[in-house]
């Protein structure tokens, strides 16, 4: 599609990036703030935490936002975009997570960052909680598997609502709420390991964050007149390894198993599968009545993130883990790789995309999307970039298929890519797995200027925003 063309996304189509607090911030123990569990959980998701933070945490500096956030909105404006997505650190505002009062100091450095935001007309687009469960709420509670987190996120929820009335309309209840059934700690804040963690017990937590999640939604609506609220969970479009009806059933079967939590959000209700797949693996759950009402409060729309599919197989032989985005999946033998094994299927997003509508027919947000990469500076006419046309080509690739999935029928409410300016990853930890458009002189063993520097995807992605998309090829 050529610029002469006409293009596919609609007017006010919402473009811009994503981020989370964790991974930006920094300022960890600033203004107020507790300890969340990011700052124990210095190399990764998969490896273990420690008591207290080390040095070798990268996110307690993250990129240091806290102290730049103007300079990095501005740059974003530069780019044009029109939505901004970031977390608020729950542990900003209660430092402890069950206090009974909010951080003032906290508060007021999330106004300057709307305010900010709001000087470009750039609208906010807010995670609740993005992997940042507050450490005490682990410590003592065991995270999720305990009910009175509920009442500690209501109450959360609706400071934030209150405070940010008329300055934010979109929000997100939880990252990727489907991730918790592969990583408890970080998804759910469960400090029980998860080898030792009972069915029943996980599957109580994600139960109580659907609950929690229901009754937020219910609050923002009473706050907020017009207030968006969505779900956010991993998007991964499962295909079967062979044509056999065993594989499909295998798909069916790990489909169910991400699908449960949209369902529950858009529906209001468990569907009857996960009410068999309970019955069938001893998990016992206490929903009450009340749960059922609250669930009942339903989502304005649904919001994913998407960076590769998998295949599944039924065959045990045949069933081997792949690198993935926390869940991972059995590779597939067509598709190729990033540095980091996260396989690239532009088409997936299109597949997923029809499907979620389909399925639910709640317009949709694809709140994160993205290629980490290593990425070179060098200099270009005296100013130092980075030339990554990887990403681009990338980018380029599944934003097509967006528009294919608009010309679908379906309803896309924006696009966020990950990590529009470099940020410490989730999975590794590392500073060296890139996404942005803007490059972070910051380094895997913490030495660094924090100095940004627009990549040439700056320009690209600045193109295909004023274009509406019509630049993208
Ligand atoms: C998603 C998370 O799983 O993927 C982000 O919501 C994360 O927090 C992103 O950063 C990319 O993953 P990673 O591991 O490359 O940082």
């Amino acid at each position: 599609m050529s610029e002469t063309t006409t293009t596919p996304f609609p007017q006010g189509f919402l473009w811009g990036g994503a981020t989370a607090a964790n991974q930006i911030e920094g300022g960890y123990a600033e203004g107020g703030k507790g300890l969340s569990i990011q700052d124990v959980m210095p190399h990764g998701i998969m490896s273990p935490r420690t008591d207290v933070p080390t040095p070798d945490n990268l996110k307690l500096e993250g990129i240091d936002f806290f102290h730049r956030y103007a300079e990095d909105i501005a740059l974003f404006a530069e780019m044009g975009f029109s939505v901004f997505r970031v977390s608020i650190a729950w542990s900003r505002i209660f430092p402890n997570g069950d206090d009974a009062e909010p951080n003032e100091e906290g508060l007021a450095f999330y106004d300057r960052v709307f305010d900010e935001c709001a000087k470009y007309g750039i609208e906010p687009l807010v995670t609740l909680s993005h992997y940042e469960t507050p450490l005490h709420l682990t410590e003592k509670y065991n995270g999720w598997v305990s009910r009175e987190l509920i009442g500690f996120y209501e109450r959360y929820a609706r400071t934030v609502f209150e405070r940010y009335r008329g300055k934010v309309t979109y929000w997100l209840t939880f990252n990727e709420i489907n991730s918790v059934l592969h990583a408890p700690l970080l998804s759910g804040g469960i400090n029980t390991p998860k080898e030792q963690l009972s069915k029943s017990d996980l599957f109580q937590a994600a139960h109580h964050e659907l609950v929690a999640s229901a009754s937020a939604t219910r609050i923002a609506h009473e706050v907020l007149p017009g207030a968006q609220v969505g779900c956010m969970v991993i998007a991964m479009p499962i295909y079967p390894l062979t044509p056999s009806p065993d594989d499909a059933l295998a798909v069916l079967e790990a489909d169910h198993a991400n699908l449960m939590f949209s369902d529950v959000h858009t529906r209001g209700a468990y569907p009857g599968y996960a009410l068999r797949y309970f019955r069938e693996h001893g998990v016992e759950l206490n929903i009450t009545e009340e749960d059922r009402e609250i669930l009942a409060n339903t989502v304005d729309f649904v919001s994913f993130s998407y960076y590769m599919s998998v295949c599944e197989t039924a065959d045990p032989a045949r069933k081997v883990a792949g690198e993935g985005n926390i869940m991972g999946g059995v590779p597939n033998p067509t598709l190729p790789a990033s540095e980091w094994g996260w396989q690239i299927d532009p088409a997936g997003l299109r597949i997923v995309l029809n499907q979620f509508w389909d399925r639910w027919q709640k317009p949709l947000f694809i709140v994160e999307n993205g290629l980490g990469a290593k990425d070179q500076l060098v200099e270009v006419d005296g100013e130092l970039t980075v030339l990554d046309d990887y990403r681009t080509a990338y980018l380029n690739d599944h934003l097509v298929q967006v528009g294919e999935a608009i010309q679908d029928g379906v309803q896309v409410l924006g696009y966020t890519s990950w990590g529009p300016i470099d940020l410490v990853s989730a999975s590794t930890a590392q500073m060296s797995k890139r996404y942005g458009f803007i490059y972070v002189d910051r380094n895997d063993d913490g030495t660094g200027t924090f100095a940004r520097y627009r990549k040439k995807s700056f320009g690209w992605y600045a193109d295909v925003i004023r274009s509406n998309g019509a630049s993208l090829s």
